[in-house]
């Protein structure tokens, strides 16, 4: 099949084969870092930007484990995030005593994600990881350790693809690549 290019894509960094490579690497160290603990791990993805992230990633586990789901807002409306981050969603599972493993798209400024960190450590899980596909390590605004990141980023470039999205676009893409931002008016 031909790549899908839309015009609003700039270049592209990490390609489709690529990443389930470095997937396949993640859940590697899933494996090695749970593989022995007495209960299952609870994965939460965040909504919506993890899916297919998410998605691989637990088609290549080959540990049983169980699967939540939380939206957090950060009222994206253009390339950065307005007003104070809200966790729109409440877990299904009860965290307490539990492995958690945080699935996110990308950790940015870490506004958001913190928040979910500090919910979710309020409900005292037995540990607490975060596994991201990319990290944008220097752009933190509050600290936040990523215990397994796929790609790490210097600088902050606005990313598309394989979940991340703008104006609620782009998640389709079978890549991660930068977004023309000539194009933001025009979505
Ligand atoms: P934060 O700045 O770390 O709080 O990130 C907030 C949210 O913005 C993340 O969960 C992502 O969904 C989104 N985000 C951050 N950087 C990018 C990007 O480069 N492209 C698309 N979405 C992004
Ligand atoms: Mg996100």
């Amino acid at each position: 099949m031909a790549l899908w290019k839309p015009e609003y894509v700039d270049k592209i960094l990490f390609r489709e084969k690529d990443i389930e490579q470095r997937i396949k690497r993640a859940t590697a160290w899933i494996h090695k870092k749970y593989r022995n603990r007495p209960d299952k791990p609870i994965m939460i993805g965040i909504l919506k930007g993890a899916i297919p992230f998410y998605g691989k990633l637990i088609m290549n586990l080959r540990i049983d484990c169980q699967f939540d789901f939380v939206t957090l807002s950060s009222f994206r409306g253009g390339l950065e995030a307005i007003g104070s981050p809200r966790l729109v969603t409440r877990l299904l599972n009860d965290v307490k005593g539990r492995d958690v493993i945080i699935i996110e798209d990308v950790v940015d400024t870490a506004r958001t994600i913190s928040k979910l960190y500090k919910y979710l450590k309020s409900h005292k899980p037995k540990s607490l990881a975060t596994v991201a596909l990319v990290d944008k390590h220097e752009m933190r605004m509050v600290p936040y350790k990523v215990d397994y990141a796929c790609f790490k980023i210097k600088g902050n470039p606005f990313l598309i693809g394989y979940g991340l999205d703008v104006k609620e676009i782009a998640r389709n893409l079978p890549y991660v690549a930068t977004f023309k931002k000539e194009y933001l008016n025009k979505l």
